[in-house]
């Protein structure tokens, strides 16, 4: 086992299994583009830590289970997934926490909820397409949060750009430094090894008889082994001593505290489809990554170690079995241990809540946990107590930093088929707000009971599965109006002026659910020029 050592942890009995687990745990998230192989990778992946035996299942899975709801139904029509699931497994010692995000570019709410969760990112990257406007934006988030970020190049078995040119690109564009961990080998006949930078060995990859559905066979050797050159042949290993020897004198020198710090990213090549690359991938992340880290609270900074058993929800799923009515609150266990059956208190509303019937997600499948750790996700049932951003906590006085929630880029009034229904709409509207799947607006802050409520989106998609719940669970058939002003922002500033700005200018004005003003702009060269010269407000993407 690779983990760290915990020499210098307390020496209780107690505290010295809490360091030991927190020394070994991962939690990450993957961010790409759809299409550059998260789902491949996320399996092979699997595979490597031994939770699945063959390749193939995790889609074969999703695919059985979509008959489970109308709402998954929908998620079939469109060919896409909109849910998303934690998936824990064990590798090389390390417990790995790694939480999907949906892949659909449409709906993308979820995942910036998810990011916070993390502690690390992958980010995926087609090699002929390199950095991708999803794959910008959830980097955007990171960067924002300083999550630290290991970038892995896939499809490298077929021909892809330049390696070096991807690295500049991705530097260029998202200004981070590139360090290249893994560098790939080609030969004539394609993607034949890595060379592994930080190991100095060379990976050369057995051929893939049986189309990655089991672990790549490799040999490994240094790279000036004779072995390794007649291997490559002269040619091919004349190459990669040339691009070692570049990036040796000409690249950024690997530097983990800027790793941790988000302003380097490691760089991996492989094929998630041939597996080639994944395992000195896997290995070296797991090595490299945070293990979970403090968060903050309204008033101070709990630490994994913190012996209060602490989390926060940072996700809801409906209707995650037809069966059962009932919602399952995703926890972060931010610090302490966690036992099923605990109390702790839901800061919110102070009260005591019995944590009876937690579980841990294999994909789709639901297994009962006994214990948590700092870093693990828990499911937890929930009747409709628990909201997005509440904590869950021994001591009640831990209260953590509310989770950000993202302008919409779409908005659209909801109009009710039969206005008899106005009721069963408002509960389905609050509901999908507790749980995130909406937000809603109102066109006065004192008038939240309003004729028509305003629904934003992050993503087209989010408005199908809306409107598709508002009706096939809460019996209020709904339409949407949509209307214009993509470039939202929460403002902050005196009354007065907001509404003469908004007068003026010609903006919407529009109040969230907690009365906090936000302003659309038809374009982005208003919402510029109003920056610029109304000074007065300042302007924020996510709510304040
Ligand atoms: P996503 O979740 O990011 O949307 O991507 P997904 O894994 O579904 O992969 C998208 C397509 O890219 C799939 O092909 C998949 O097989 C392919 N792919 C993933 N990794 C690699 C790789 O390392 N090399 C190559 N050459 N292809 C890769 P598809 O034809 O759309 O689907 P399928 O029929 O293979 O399932």
């Amino acid at each position: 086992m690779t983990v760290p050592s915990t020499a210098a942890a307390p020496q209780g009995t107690f505290e010295r299994e809490m360091a030991r687990e927190i020394a070994r745990r991962r939690s990450f998230a993957i961010i790409s583009h759809p299409d550059a192989g998260k789902t491949t990778l996320t399996e092979k992946l699997l595979l490597y830590g031994g939770a699945i035996h063959l390749a193939g299942s995790v889609k074969a899975r999703r695919a059985q289970r979509h008959a489970t709801s109308d709402w998954m139904a929908l998620e079939q029509e469109r060919g896409i997934s909109v849910t998303s699931s934690v998936m824990q497994f064990e590798y090389d010692g390390y417990v790995v926490n790694l939480l999907d995000t949906p892949g659909h570019e449409d709906f993308s709410e979820d995942t910036y909820r998810t990011l916070v969760a993390a502690d690390s990112a992958v980010m995926l990257l087609d090699n002929r397409k390199g950095v991708e406007e999803r794959t910008r934006q959830l980097f955007a988030v990171c960067k924002r949060r300083r999550t630290p970020i290991f970038t892995f190049v896939n499809k490298c078995d077929r021909w892809g750009e330049d390696s070096l040119k991807v690295i500049s690109d991705v530097e260029a564009e998202l200004e981070i430094e590139c360090c290249p961990v893994t560098w790939p080998i080609f030969r004539e006949h394609g993607f034949a090894g890595v060379y592994d930078r930080r190991e100095q060995l060379v990976h050369l990859f057995g051929t893939d008889s049986d189309h990655g559905s089991r672990q790549a066979g490799v040999s490994i050797g240094a790279l000036h082994d004779d072995s390794i050159r007649r291997a490559l042949g002269n040619a091919t290993h004349d190459r990669l001593v040339h691009d070692i020897a570049l990036l040796d004198e000409a690249g950024h020198p690997f530097d983990h505290a800027a790793v941790l710090a988000g302003t380097q990213t490691p760089v991996f090549f492989g094929s998630a489809l041939t597996n080639f690359g994944v395992a000195p991938f896997l290995r070296e992340f797991l090595e490299l990554a945070p293990p979970p880290t403090p968060r903050e609270t309204t008033t101070r900074r709990i630490a994994p170690d913190d012996a209060d058993f602490s989390g926060f929800v940072f996700k809801i799923q409906a209707n995650m079995d037809a069966r059962h009515r009932d919602r399952v609150a995703f926890v972060r266990v931010v610090s302490g241990r966690f036992e099923a059956g605990m109390s702790a208190t839901h800061t919110r509303t102070g009260k005591s809540i019995r944590l009876a019937s937690p579980q841990t997600f294999m994909a789709r499948e639901r297994t009962a946990v006994m214990e948590a750790w700092p870093g693990d996700v828990i499911g937890l049932l929930d009747r409709g107590t628990l909201r997005i951003g509440d904590t869950i906590a021994t001591n009640p006085d831990i209260v953590f930093a509310d989770i950000p929630r993202f302008a919409p880029e779409h908005f659209a009034r909801v109009v009710l088929a039969d206005p008899m229904r106005r009721k069963q709409m408002d509960a389905g509207l609050r509901q999908l707000t507790e749980e995130g799947a909406a937000q809603v607006f109102f066109t006065s802050a004192t008038d939240v009971a309003g004729p028509v409520p305003i629904v934003g989106a992050v993503g087209m998609l989010q408005f199908d599965v809306m409107l598709h719940r508002l009706e096939h669970e809460y019996g209020a058939p709904c339409r949407l109006e949509r209307f214009s002003g993509g470039n939202p922002r929460w403002v902050v500033g005196p009354a007065a002026e907001i509404e003469r700005i908004s007068r003026q200018r010609g903006t919407t004005l529009l109040f969230d659910a907690k009365g906090h003003p936000l302003l659309l702009f038809d374009d982005a060269w208003s919402l510029r020029y109003a920056v610029e010269r109304e000074t007065s407000l300042t302007y924020h993407e996510s709510a304040p």
